[in-house]
């Protein structure tokens, strides 16, 4: 080849080479700004500069609440809400009851975000045989619309039913060593779900729920449940003189908050938030479950006992009403006006190994 024709080839192809590599970097661009205003795939999620924070092992989720373009909904009242509950707490957290939140709203804000929201539930023993109604009722009101990952930790993997689970939805089991007093599976729930954050949801889930198995679902529990650090407030004290509540009284016990302190009793059958927060949550509980296992101490209700004195200290970012956790579906109170999130009965002789 002349040394003239080789410079021009070189020439060619260094322009075909600079075409192609600008064609390549202004796709992704538009990819990046198509994923940060819209749909968003989570695994190139992480790649949008302007939105990564800080570096942390968890997904990151806090990003704005972002709104469509003409949506339409009621006007928000600066004047005008419930005036027979209180809808924030001391520390600025609101408190989420029925009237308090647009669901349209709320559904088009957080369905942006493209979320994956875990939730993990416990069927040891015969409470096997509460995983149907739990599953089937979740199907029909739980984060309709959102992707939700179940975790079901069960000692007989073999009796768990087919429940038919809609799109964007699964269900994962994972069999667990039976334990013979129900205390203690109440309370190895702490550490079960410190370590499923720690090897199964990290980069996986933007949210974690852990419910109680004996229950279901009545109506609505969606995106105005997501926060940091979510509790919810027990059925049978929202009511209650703070000396009232059944904290662990006994000094002995880290669990022990003693009278005059406290800001609400909340449940232990449902608690939530990003994987940081739960992560940093079921750890603590777990080390101080053990902590007062070696001192011969359990505390009075296990680790909703640490949950409460978990949450004293690190204050909930956001409270669900007693509508996410009920006394059961016939149980009315004034302040309820829909039950979401209801216990079922059962005879705790007869459905408990040692009762
Ligand atoms: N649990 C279980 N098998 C048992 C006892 C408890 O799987 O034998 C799990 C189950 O998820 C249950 C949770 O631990 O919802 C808490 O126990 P339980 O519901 O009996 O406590 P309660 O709500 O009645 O205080
Ligand atoms: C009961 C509930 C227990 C525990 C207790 C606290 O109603 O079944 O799990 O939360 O209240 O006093
Ligand atoms: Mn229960």
């Amino acid at each position: 080849m002349h040394r003239q024709n080789f410079l021009i080839v070189l020439v060619l192809f260094g322009m075909a080479l600079s075409g192609l590599i600008y064609l390549n970097s202004s796709q992704n661009n538009n990819r990046l700004i198509y994923l940060n205003s819209s749909q968003n795939n989570n695994s190139c999620y992480q790649h949008i500069p302007e939105q990564v924070v800080n570096k942390s092992k968890w997904k990151q989720t806090i990003v704005g609440l972002r709104s469509s373009p003409g949506l339409s909904y009621k006007q928000p009242s600066a004047l005008v809400g419930r005036t027979d509950v209180a809808s924030v707490t001391p520390w600025s957290a609101p408190i989420i009851w029925e009237g308090t939140f647009d669901a349209t709203l709320i559904d088009s804000i957080y369905k942006q975000q493209n979320l994956t929201i875990a939730t993990t539930v416990f069927a040891l023993g015969k409470y096997t045989r509460f995983i149907k109604d739990f599953l089937e009722s979740a199907e029909q009101h739980y984060f309709v619309g959102f992707r939700v990952h179940f975790y079901l930790f069960t000692d007989q993997p073999e009796s768990v039913p087919e429940v038919k689970m809609g799109e964007n939805r699964s269900l994962t089991v994972l069999k667990v060593q039976s334990l013979n007093r129900w205390q203690d599976i109440s309370m190895n729930r702490m550490e079960k779900l410190e370590k499923l954050i720690e090897n199964e949801l990290a980069g996986e889930a933007d949210y974690v729920f852990c419910l109680d198995v004996d229950t279901m679902f009545y109506g609505r529990w969606g995106a105005e449940s997501l926060g940091r650090l979510v509790g919810v407030i027990h059925p049978w004290f929202f009511d209650a003189p703070r000396d009232q509540f059944t904290y662990e009284r006994r000094p002995e016990s880290l669990a022990y908050i003693p009278a005059g302190e406290g800001d609400y009793y909340y449940a232990g059958a449902a608690f939530g938030g990003t994987l940081e927060d739960v992560h940093n949550l079921t750890k603590t509980c777990r080390e101080h479950l053990n902590i007062d296992a070696v001192k011969s101490i359990e505390a009075v209700w296990q680790e909703e006992s640490h949950l409460n004195k978990y949450f004293l200290l690190n204050k909930p970012s956001k409270l669900l009403s007693p509508e996410y956790m009920w006394r059961g579906i016939n149980e009315g109170a004034a302040p309820i006006k829909i039950v979401r999130f209801a216990n079922v009965p059962k005879n705790y002789a007869e459905v408990r190994s040692n009762a």
